[in-house]
């Protein structure tokens, strides 16, 4: 939790935990349409995305979204002048709670969204985490979705060690091999 609002992350990985290539680039292997709706439908739940500069859900709706962009190319917090429903935040500069006020979004959750920096930085405070498994790709020297994610530490390990427990897997799309699992914080 961070005040009131829960704290929720969203991703989709490969079997071997990485969100990109090495270019930063997410490859067509890890998209998936059925995990796409759900992602989509879950982000309309939330008051809040907070993702890093090279990260953006697209979509039709995107641009209703509140959000906030981590970079460090302003101080703490500056208007996105492309954008007008995303501020910029340094979280070196200015809490996340300064931020979400500047931006003035309702209470509900916080969605973050990516990328590894992103995902590493919300560990400690997630109440709930939807990891998405796409099991036939594989990106090797990809970008992990948490820092120290490679062959001899998975998501699970990153996520169990953060205090979060699995729910069941389930199929978003069995014969592509997209499942999900909702890692949940302990009361
Ligand atoms: N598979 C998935 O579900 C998923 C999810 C998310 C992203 N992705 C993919 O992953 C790739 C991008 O990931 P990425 O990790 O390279 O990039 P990213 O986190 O989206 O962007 C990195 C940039 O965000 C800013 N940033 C990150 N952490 C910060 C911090 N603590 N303080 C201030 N600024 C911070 C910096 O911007 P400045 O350079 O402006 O300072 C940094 O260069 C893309 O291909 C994207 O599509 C995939």
């Amino acid at each position: 939790m961070i005040g009131p609002r829960r704290v929720e992350g969203y991703v989709i990985v490969s079997s071997d935990g990485m969100i990109a290539d090495a270019d930063g680039i997410m490859p067509a292997a890890i998209h998936n349409d059925a995990d796409q709706k759900f992602f989509q439908d879950a982000l309309d739940r939330t008051a809040v995305l907070v993702h890093g500069r090279h990260s953006h859900e697209g979509g039709p709706r995107a641009a209703q979204r509140k959000r906030l962009v981590l970079t460090r190319q302003t101080a703490a917090i500056a208007p996105d002048p492309a954008h007008p429903n995303s501020l910029l935040w340094n979280p070196a500069g200015a809490t996340i709670e300064q931020a979400i006020a500047a931006l003035g979004a309702p209470a509900r959750a916080i969605a973050a969204i990516g990328g590894t920096e992103v995902f590493s930085m919300f560990l400690p405070v997630y109440d709930a985490f939807y990891l998405s498994r796409a099991a036939h790709a594989e990106i090797p020297g990809g970008r992990p979705v948490f820092t120290g994610v490679g062959p001899d530490l998975s998501p699970e390990d990153v996520l169990a060690r953060h205090g979060l427990k699995a729910g069941p897997r389930r199929n978003l799309d069995a014969a592509a091999g997209i499942t999900l699992a909702i890692w949940e914080r302990s009361p």
